[in-house]
């Protein structure tokens, strides 16, 4: 064998072992989070044993309320927390009635200042609640360029920091202690895809989402001795009102469908799409940027939303016209 070739065979073998190590960091453990884990296995955490109560922010529409559903089905006593005290209470008969578990109502708006989470703090305060999800969340109408959306409206630029960021980490204060003291307790924080993608034209929204990560993922450091699991999900688009989605498909399902799968992830990932199709969505964009580089990925996304700016720009000012 020539110097060469035996050169060749080095550089193969050493090709074939970096392959072979990534295979086992990166894509065995995802296989496990995303199909053996939830799909074969199924979770192992009884959230009904957590306590007795379940808290859910903004669980009138959407993803909060299938959340509401799933944890009554369960058998959990329920909390449901938005801004329209009308609704709170058509929701609360409602799963109150499907499923005969007591439900109670906080009607606040999670832009609306400090002071409501000492209203929150005195309504719960003798109730044993086991399991926390933080779901409210705002954003944008449509995309829109930062400077834009900061002329359009600059309060704004607060309210959804306050909804997004300010309610995940003062609702985590108020009912961690009691689950650190009784040393069991499941915190599930939404935040978005948009939080884990670039996502330009969304830069607002996508930052308070990378924050409901970062905050999840040190919190469950802090935590996870303490017997508290905290699970930060990150969904690509569901049917709600927020995406503005009317009919459910494979890669924008229905709350309902998105919420049992999110919940059969938890014990499995910390950090999760919670379904497999935004899972692989993930995936791509990921393979994207380490492929092509992450310019490459960024410049894509951006042509994507530039287009959907587009369309939303172009619906508002028809609507406008009807109007007129
Ligand atoms: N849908 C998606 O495609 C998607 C994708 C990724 C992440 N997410 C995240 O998933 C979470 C839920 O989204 P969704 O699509 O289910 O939203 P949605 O359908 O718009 O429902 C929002 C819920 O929050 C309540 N709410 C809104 N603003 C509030 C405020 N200021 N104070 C109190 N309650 C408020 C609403 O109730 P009232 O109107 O009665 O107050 C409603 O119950 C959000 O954190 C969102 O960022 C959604």
């Amino acid at each position: 064998m020539d110097e060469s070739s035996q050169v060749l065979k080095i550089l193969s073998g050493l090709a074939i072992s970096i392959v072979g190590f990534q295979i086992c960091r990166k894509v065995l453990p995802w296989i496990y989070t995303n199909i053996v884990g939830p799909q074969l296995i199924g979770s192992s955490v009884n959230l009904a044993k957590m306590g007795e109560w379940a808290v859910i922010t903004g669980s009138t529409d959407g993803i909060g309320k299938a959340y509401a559903r799933e944890l009554a089905r369960k058998g959990l006593k329920l909390v449901l927390i938005s801004r329209s005290l009308d609704k709170l209470k058509a929701v609360a008969k409602e799963i109150g009635d499907e499923f005969g578990v007591e439900v109670r109502v906080i009607d606040v708006d999670f832009t609306a200042g400090f002071e409501i989470y000492e209203r929150i703090r005195k309504e719960t305060a003798c109730l044993d609640v086991g399991v926390l999800v933080n779901n409210v969340g705002i954003s944008y109408n449509y995309p829109e360029y930062f400077l834009d959306c900061y002329k359009a409206d600059p309060k704004f630029l607060c309210d959804i920091v306050a909804a997004n960021i300010h309610s995940v980490t003062h609702m985590t204060a108020i009912f961690m202690p009691e689950m650190v003291a009784r040393r069991k307790g499941v915190v599930i924080n939404l935040s978005s895809t948009a939080g884990v993608i670039p996502n330009p034209l969304l830069s607002v929204y996508s930052s308070t989402k990378a924050f409901v990560n970062k905050f999840s993922d040190d919190l469950q450091t802090e935590y996870k001795a303490h017997g508290i699991l905290v699970q930060s999900v990150q969904p690509g688009f569901v049917a709600t009102n927020m995406s503005k989605i009317r009919k459910p498909s494979v890669f924008a399902p229905s709350p309902e469908t998105y919420v049992k799968s999110a919940l059969s992830t938890l014990g499995f990932a910390g950090q999760t799409a919670g379904y497999l199709p935004h899972a692989l969505l993930q995936l791509v964009i990921h393979f994207t940027e380490a492929l092509l580089g992450a310019q490459f990925a960024r410049n894509l996304v951006l042509k994507n939303i530039l287009g959907t700016r587009k369309r939303a720009r172009e619906r508002q000012a028809r609507e406008q016209q009807k109007k007129q």
